[in-house]
């Protein structure tokens, strides 16, 4: 296979573990919510600037499975951010041609949300500029033991026969079916791990970890590490000649 076949020097889906709100808020003797409200709008402001720098997806790590642990205050205040988030922002991304997607589980969320959620998604169907996709009460484990739950439901409906339980078929039932896997997870805050985050998909993803805090990330930033990434020579297992 020829270099240019094996190797993708163009990062079109960048997933991003937006990580540091706390520490960023605390270091200034401030709430962590305050962190949290910094941290939204700086999403904002790399979602417009994501198109420009040649990304067709965008994925945002929100909350997590596990962040429930907080406390209620911090819980019910990030709920209330992503609300707001949708409402203020739903017509804004429309217009600029932004598609915006869950993923996750969104049983547990408080049914306003997940109405506003549904909502959005509607709203912004056709739009194709860019994708945005939201990872809301998202795990990695979580969304691979729902997909293993539904293949083993359609095998037993007689749906799907056992020998086509391959990875193929498991991986039409994550959240992420319809949409390709990252080329660049990029974690923010020092922080080297993924904290359950696309397990599946990152297969072959690179990955970028900044000691930047979330609030602090800029566009300018984004563009170096994409900068840097379109350097990297990916070679998915295979060889690549010189
Ligand atoms: C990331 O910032 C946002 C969420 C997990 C919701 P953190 O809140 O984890 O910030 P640190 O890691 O405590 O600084
Ligand atoms: C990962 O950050 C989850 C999100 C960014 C939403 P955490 O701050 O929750 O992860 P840990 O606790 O440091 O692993
Ligand atoms: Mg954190």
């Amino acid at each position: 296979m020829a270099a240019k076949d094996i190797t993708t020097r163009t990062a079109s889906h960048v997933a991003i573990i937006m990580d540091g709100n706390g520490r960023w808020a605390t270091s200034r003797g401030w709430p962590r919510l305050v962190g949290h409200r910094r941290g939204a709008n700086k999403v904002r402001a790399i979602v417009r600037a994501a198109p420009g720098l040649g990304i067709k997806h965008l994925t945002i790590f929100a909350f997590s499975t596990e962040n429930w642990k907080r406390s209620t205050e911090e819980v019910l205040g990030l709920m209330a951010l992503f609300a707001r988030y949708i409402r203020n922002e739903a017509e804004k991304l429309r217009e600029a041609g932004v598609r915006v997607r869950f993923i996750g589980s969104r049983d547990r969320l408080d049914p306003v949300i997940q109405e506003l959620m549904a909502g959005i998604e509607a709203k912004t169907r056709d739009c194709e500029r860019l994708t945005l996709t939201v990872a809301i009460n998202y795990g990695g484990r979580d969304e691979i033991a729902r997909a293993a739950k539904k293949l083993a439901e359609d095998v037993a409906a007689g749906r799907l026969k056992p020998e086509e339980a391959g990875e193929d078929a498991l991986a039409a039932r994550l959240d992420t079916a319809d949409m390709p896997d990252p080329d660049l997870i990029i974690r923010t805050s020092g922080e080297t791990r993924t904290s359950n985050f696309l397990l599946w998909q990152s297969a072959y993803a690179e990955y970028e970890f900044t000691p930047t805090l979330w609030p602090d990330f800029t566009p300018e930033e984004l563009a170096a590490i994409i900068d840097r990434f379109s350097r990297r020579e990916r070679r998915f297992g295979g060889v690549v000649s010189a």
